[in-house]
């Protein structure tokens, strides 16, 4: 049994402009015990199918379930195998942390969970927050707060919605050895987040939506190997002449320029020569997940899937069609 499955789901929103087709038929499975990334730029539906999951959004068609349960028919079973982290900061101002967690408790009918409530308090650094007022906290206490709420009864299955957006390395680190400890003492995880290095470290598998789409659904190790291509890193204050600007990756001023073979370093330095540029601090490594993000989402083009005609699986879309779908609405 999956820890959880999506089958086929599509979700449309009725907007102004028109229907908006949020998810376009959405089909993998997260297994039990999985550390699982869900990645995607802003808009992709990646808090849409997770709100489809926690059954706070109804799919348009398609069903999911957790543990065997299915998110509809079988909401109160699903619900309490799960415990989500929002994407957006909800909470009550009138109570202090510890109320907040007892009241979450409540609401699952669990007595006397104090034990865990300090275990909680204590791994996610809210131990001396205790007593404070929702309102008095910052935001990232906030946020830790959110995180505790949806394990306070204790869930198999972890669903975190970018939990560390706006939070600061320390917090993160906290965070990631909590989560990690329950990810191997067995539970599931199933996290999204647009820090890339995250994903690459935490993740065994991850899945990449696009637009509502899966383009690519693969153990990290595989995602890195597929771009297992060397790049040139190196930083400069100078602009680069264009036919390097087309294929670099530019963030302020580090540039980092695709180079797969040892003649293609030679060149591009002898390029930087001729252009006068003195590059800083060069390095040539390994292409990261960023990179290949980049490249899955510059390079998916998926044609929407045709009702007459099926569509064709060959041996190197197999794995991407089987985790999309191939049924229209
Ligand atoms: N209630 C709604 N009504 C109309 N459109 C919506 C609604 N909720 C989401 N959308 C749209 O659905 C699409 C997917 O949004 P979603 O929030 O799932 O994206 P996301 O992948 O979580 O993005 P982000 O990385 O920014 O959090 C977007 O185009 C969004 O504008
Ligand atoms: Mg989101």
């Amino acid at each position: 049994m999956s820890a959880v499955s999506f089958h086929h789901v599509f979700k449309s929103f009725a907007t102004p402009r028109g229907e908006l087709q949020a998810l376009k038929g959405v089909s993998f499975q997260v297994e039990q015990g999985e550390f699982f990334g869900l990645l995607g730029p802003n808009g992709a539906g990646k808090t849409t199918l997770i709100s489809i999951l926690a059954g706070l959004t109804r799919a348009s068609s398609g069903s999911v379930e957790v543990l065997g349960s299915d998110v509809q028919r079988d909401y109160q079973a699903a619900r309490r195998r799960l415990g989500v982290v929002p994407q957006e900061l909800v909470f009550d101002p009138f109570f202090s942390v510890r109320e907040t967690l007892r009241i979450q408790s409540g609401y699952f009918g669990i007595k006397n969970n104090g034990a865990w409530i300090d275990e909680l308090l204590e791994g996610l650094g809210l131990a001396d927050k205790a007593g404070a007022n929702m309102r008095q906290l910052s935001g990232g206490m906030k946020r830790r707060v959110l995180v505790a709420q949806a394990l306070v009864h204790q869930p198999p299955v972890i669903v975190l919605d970018e939990p560390t957006a706006g939070v600061d390395v320390e917090l993160r680190q906290t965070l990631w050895r909590f989560v990690s400890k329950l990810n191997k003492q067995g539970s599931t995880v199933l996290l999204t987040t647009h820090y890339l290095e995250e994903a690459e470290a935490l993740c065994g598998r991850i899945a990449m939506l696009k637009q509502g789409e899966v383009v690519a659904l693969e153990r990290t190790s595989e995602l890195l190997r597929r771009a297992a291509a060397n790049v040139l890193r190196f930083k400069t204050d100078e602009t680069l002449p264009p036919d390097l600007a087309e294929i670099a990756r530019t963030t302020g001023r580090f540039v980092q320029l695709p180079a797969p073979t040892a003649a293609e370093v030679e060149r591009l330095l002898a390029r930087l020569r001729e252009a006068g540029i003195a590059p800083e601090d060069i390095e040539v490594s390994k292409a990261d997940l960023e990179d290949v993000f980049l490249d899955v989402m510059a390079n998916s083009h998926k044609p929407a899937p045709s009702p007459q005609a099926p569509p064709a699986v060959d041996d190197t879309t197999a794995e991407k069609t089987a985790a999309s779908s191939e049924v229209a609405p």
